[in-house]
């Protein structure tokens, strides 16, 4: 038997008053690409940070590729929803993405040649390698986003998380997004926040339902259901394999 790439067993999270998740299982296989999807405030982004141990869960455990997330952090990158920083603050497009790269500082707080080599290949296969020496502040909404992929990948992981990395940039940069991810499929579990359902159809192997009822259905399915009224309930179980998140009912 292989390895799920993530195991999530018995998780439930809550932040103070407001309970998120409640006892959800799922494995994710080792290559897959899923798709996260859901209401807003139905618990994607706190999913995202669940595994990417960003929050600890109240009960249950993550398993990355067979260890516990805690101990598998340099195998799973994560790029935010949003970012705030310090618009003041100077700091060059190469140094954000060498940030993916932390560990790798020698001890004199220099990054070795190597580690730049790596982070002007990631900056390339965003379309961004002009950009190496630009101020990180002065990008626009798309080009900043590029960016923190370059800087997830820069790790070379073997889980990336996204969190709707297409959801402020426009039609060329979402294409481009998208066929970098295209190519890093099956080599790289990719587990995507979107509210894209379009895309989700041809995009994702499976999809990861996070909302406040539990109902299977395959991604065709969802997309039918959706184009009757946003995330009701199926009218019928199809039995195709989906990945449910189950939210506290009265949430
Ligand atoms: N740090 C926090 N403290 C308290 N409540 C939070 C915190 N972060 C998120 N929440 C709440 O938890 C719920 C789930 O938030 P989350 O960001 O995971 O939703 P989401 O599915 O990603 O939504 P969206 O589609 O809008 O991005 C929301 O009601 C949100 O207001
Ligand atoms: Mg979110």
């Amino acid at each position: 038997m292989t390895t799920a790439a993530v195991s999530c067993k018995e998780l439930s999270f809550a932040y103070p008053d407001n309970p998120i998740l409640l006892n959800v299982n799922f494995d994710i296989h080792d290559g897959e690409c899923i798709g996260v999807i859901g209401p807003n405030g139905g618990g994607k982004s706190t999913l995202l940070k669940l595994i990417a141990c960003l929050l600890k869960p109240d009960k249950g455990a993550i398993d990355i590729f067979g260890k516990p997330n805690e101990d598998s952090l340099s195998q799973i990158a994560y790029v935010p929803q949003s970012l705030s920083f310090d618009r003041q603050f100077p700091i060059s497009v190469l140094e954000v993405v060498l940030s993916g790269l932390i560990s790798h500082l020698t001890w004199l707080g220099n990054y070795p040649k190597s580690a730049k080599e790596k982070a002007v290949s990631a900056l390339e296969k965003v379309g961004l390698k002009d950009f190496a020496h630009k101020n990180f502040s002065n990008l626009s909404g798309g080009e900043l986003q590029r960016v923190l992929i370059a800087r997830a990948l820069v790790s070379e992981p073997k889980l990336l998380l996204l969190d709707e990395p297409t959801a402020s940039v426009d039609k060329q940069a979402e294409e481009h997004i998208l066929s970098l991810l295209e190519g890093l499929k099956k080599s790289v579990t990719i587990i995507m926040v979107t509210h894209d359902l379009n895309r989700a159809v041809n995009f994702f192997d499976r999809l990861l339902v996070v909302q406040k009822d539990v109902t299977p259905m395959s991604v065709k399915e969802v997309c039918e259901h959706f184009a009757m009224g946003l995330y009701h309930t199926p009218m019928l179980d199809a039995g195709h394999e989906l990945i449910h998140i189950r939210k506290q009912p009265n949430d």
